[in-house]
């Protein structure tokens, strides 16, 4: 992959805790290419993340130039006491002081993605969102990210922000809910603008697919398993999936997805299920 690209599936590195250097590097190993991870000690060891990046260039797994790194940066209501910045500074000051955290953490002068975890507020694109991306639009002025990205975010927030004048991101990503159309406003909004959506949480936000009939009747069919189906699915909508597997089989079989081809039919059946 030239560095310049963006792989077609992104492994997650949230909640593994001690396992995440380990896991990373079978990741790495399965073929992943594509790692998502946060400067959030709650939920992400992106120090973890960083010791398996330098043992895979160390055993020549992968080089920087092959992989995709992206990270983010959360306010401290979505953090624990273990901050990356001084809580007392102004928001753009706590960006960069993130920002500098997770380039040590991961061992990089740059990183491919910095997102926003998500808005200050549920509801709207508040001052502080419009600081803090003013803030990572510098970071990546300064070189330090080659793209931006936002998270969690609703059409609402998508929408205001852009009233703002703000350049927009090359990324959104979202927990996407099949009960929600698949978070299709979202999805259109991405469409229009050539945003690269990111869907997390395709499997575990919707038991109800991953059980339904149609899914199971073409994954016997294409010998591959229902959650093999869904990533498929995924993809043929214009998503750029995230899985964040622990199971080394189960790596191996989301990146089979991608060899998979559904109907367009098909595609819209699965789009109808539930939204
Ligand atoms: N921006 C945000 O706020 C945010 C929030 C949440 C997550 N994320 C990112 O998204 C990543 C992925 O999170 P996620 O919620 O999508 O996934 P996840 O919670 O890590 O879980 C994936 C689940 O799917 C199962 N699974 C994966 N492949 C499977 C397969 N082929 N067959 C059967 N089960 C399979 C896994 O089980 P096994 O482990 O047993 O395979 C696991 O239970 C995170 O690690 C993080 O990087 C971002």
């Amino acid at each position: 992959m030239a560095a310049s690209a963006v792989p077609d599936f992104l492994y997650g590195t949230a909640w593994k805790e001690g396992r995440t250097a380990a896991l990373i590097g079978l990741a790495l190993r399965a073929g992943f290419r594509g790692i998502d991870t946060a400067n959030q000690r709650r939920h992400y060891v992106e120090a973890g993340v960083g010791e398996a990046l330098v043992a895979a260039y160390r055993t020549g797994i992968v080089t920087r130039a092959d992989i995709f790194v992206q990270t983010k940066f959360t306010y401290q209501r979505g953090q624990d006491h273990r901050l990356p910045y001084d809580p007392a500074a102004p928001v753009a000051t706590q960006v960069a002081q993130s920002m500098a955290s997770s380039l040590e953490h991961l061992a990089t002068d740059r990183v491919d993605s910095y997102v926003l975890h998500g808005p200050a507020s549920g509801r709207d694109w508040t001052e502080d969102d419009v600081d803090a991306w003013a803030a990572m639009v510098r970071e990546r002025d300064i070189g330090h990210t080659r793209w931006l990205g936002v998270s969690n975010v609703s059409l609402r927030h998508l929408v205001q922000m852009e009233a703002t004048g703000a350049e927009r991101p090359t990324f959104v990503q979202n927990r996407c809910y099949a009960r929600f159309g698949w978070d299709r406003a979202v999805r259109v909004f991405c469409a229009e603008r050539a945003i690269v959506y990111q869907g997390f949480s395709l499997l575990t936000a919707n038991p109800e697919v991953v059980q339904h009939p149609l899914v199971g009747r073409l994954a016997e069919r294409e010998k591959a398993s229902p959650a093999q189906i869904v990533f498929a699915f995924a993809r043929a909508v214009g998503m750029l999936p995230l899985t964040g597997t622990s199971d080394p089989y189960h790596m191996a079989q989301d990146l089979a997805s991608r060899a998979l081809s559904l109907s367009a039919d098909e595609v819209q059946a699965i789009e109808a299920l539930a939204g």
